[in-house]
């Protein structure tokens, strides 16, 4: 918009005419003064209408909150007695000239200028388009974007490049369920949603990339919670050629930088952050992501610990064992030998470590299995068979046989990280479009069903509870 003035500008521009363009935060009317706040992006402004200006108050007559202008007007100083000092534009006021309408808005379903907190999240999430024009929320975003740019320009100025990995993938054994994607070429195949790009970003490994990163979306089919969303957003990084003293030292030095750059009021209450043992947090907080802080009252405290010397296996239900994070993880390398010769499996310990702040994982990574006899014998420690480990893994196989070098990484959950330095209590207030606690997007009313035409395409039939139970008693 030609000669538009930013709101948060303005106090450049006293004693001249600007113009401004935005929402209408408040409305005041005072006998023959109407007064309005306006917002855009960068705040809000005090306006009024003098009782001279007849033409503008014609116009403002019909404007409520959340109508869209263009106003011209002059800039003023406010008298001393009517300064608010703490606030942005406390010192002025914008005497209203001349008002365009440029959008009328109904009455909307709630109040924008509170924090949200009295509302039901229902509400919040089906109109979020109006929930995020609150401050709580703008702020939110903000930072997050501060954030993560700072990330992007970190890993880029240490020799790291970001790569895009495919969100059609196939399905992963990562622990949560895959959404999967039908397939319209290959009647019944499915594409699977990324659980993590985990393998992906050790085949770049095998590629020679050496150091990559990504702002990753992840899919998990699983049940949602305060931090936890079907679909979330990983800070994913993977490294060639390094031990687990050289991931977790880079991470640390890069959790602390962001803290101090973005958040100066937060303490972090031990640096560096120590280091506990999977075995010692479970005797001492009876939890592998404990949170150590020493006041659990103060907001602005950051307790980031490592927990290191995970168990790589535990027994299944049925007396099996499962890996207890990831398959591609290698051993400690004193317990190499163990893996090879599959003995006192119990007692092995994975090149693991995770990253937990005030109580919740942030992150996890290990140094990995980029030998593939070793590979083949943890696939064969978790029960998959031969065949299984050729149609689920050969590709894996395949790549580390033509020279993989050693690597390792990590991912952290940006939401949840977010959440914590924003002091927020859930990852939903972090995430502009986040699901329910169900799983639902209100806003979009998704998941939805979809055109017969769609499913004939893709030759699905959808069958009733009762009509797939009479189906499979028939198969028996
Ligand atoms: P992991 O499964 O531990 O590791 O995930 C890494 C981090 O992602 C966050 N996280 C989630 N955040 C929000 N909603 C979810 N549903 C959710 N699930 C996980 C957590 C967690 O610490 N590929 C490996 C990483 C690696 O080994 O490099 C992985 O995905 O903060």
């Amino acid at each position: 918009m030609k000669n538009r003035i930013y709101i948060s500008e303005l106090n450049r521009h006293i004693g001249e005419e600007a113009v401004i363009a935005g929402f209408v935060d408040v409305r005041r009317d005072q006998g023959k003064l109407v007064f309005f706040d306006f917002r855009d992006m960068t705040g809000k402004v005090q306006g009024v209408i003098l009782p001279n200006n007849k033409e503008a108050h014609a116009t403002a007559d019909p404007i409520r909150t959340e109508w869209v202008l263009e106003v011209r007007g002059k800039v003023n100083q406010r008298p001393e007695k009517n300064i608010q000092k703490e606030k942005l534009n406390g010192d002025i006021e914008l005497e209203i000239l001349e008002i365009k309408v440029l959008n009328e808005a109904e009455t909307v379903p709630f109040d924008v200028s509170s924090d949200g907190r009295e509302l039901g999240e229902d509400i919040r999430l089906k109109y979020r388009y109006l929930d995020i024009r609150r401050d709580r929320m703008q702020k939110n975003l903000r930072a997050r974007h501060a954030v993560t740019k700072y990330i992007r320009d970190y890993f880029s100025n240490n020799g790291f490049i970001e790569v895009e990995t495919p969100i059609l993938t196939k399905s992963t054994p990562e622990g949560a369920r895959d959404y999967v994607v039908p397939s319209r070429i290959y009647p019944g195949k499915f594409y699977a949603l990324p659980q993590s790009p985990q393998q992906y970003k050790q085949l770049l490994m095998v590629g020679g990339v050496e150091k990559y990163f990504q702002i990753a979306r992840c899919m998990r089919d699983e049940d949602t919670r305060g931090d936890r969303q079907p679909e979330f957003t990983q800070l994913d990084i993977e490294m060639a050629f390094v031990e687990e003293e050289d991931i977790m030292s880079m991470n640390e030095k890069l959790l602390i930088e962001l803290v101090e750059k973005f958040y100066p009021e937060k303490k972090i209450q031990q640096i560096p952050f120590p280091r506990i043992t999977y075995k010692d947090a479970m005797e001492k907080y009876h939890s592998d992501r404990p949170d150590i802080r020493n006041d659990k009252n103060d907001p602005n405290l950051l307790a980031f610990c490592w927990v290191v010397d995970f168990p790589f296996f535990e027994k299944t239900e049925e007396g099996g064992w499962t890996f207890t994070h990831n398959p591609f993880s290698a051993s400690k390398p004193e317990d190499a030998e163990k893996i090879m010769e599959k003995k006192d499996i119990g007692s092995i310990l994975a090149a693991q470590y995770d990253i937990v702040l005030n109580g919740f994982e942030i992150g996890g990574g290990s140094i990995r299995n980029h030998r593939p006899e070793a590979l083949i014998k943890v696939l064969e420690i978790l029960g998959h068979e031969a065949e299984k480990i050729q149609d689920n893994f050969g590709h894996m196989l395949s790549a580390f046989s033509y020279g993989a070098p050693p690597h390792g990484g990590i991912a952290w959950g940006l939401d949840r990280f977010m959440m914590l330095l924003q002091s927020e209590d859930s990852i939903r207030e972090v995430i502009a479009f986040p699901k329910t606690g169900e799983g639902r997007d209100l806003m979009m009313d998704s998941p939805s069903e979809i055109e017969a035409k769609q499913l004939k395409e893709l030759e699905i039939v959808i069958k009733t509870r009762e009509q797939l139970l009479e189906k499979l008693k028939h198969n028996k």
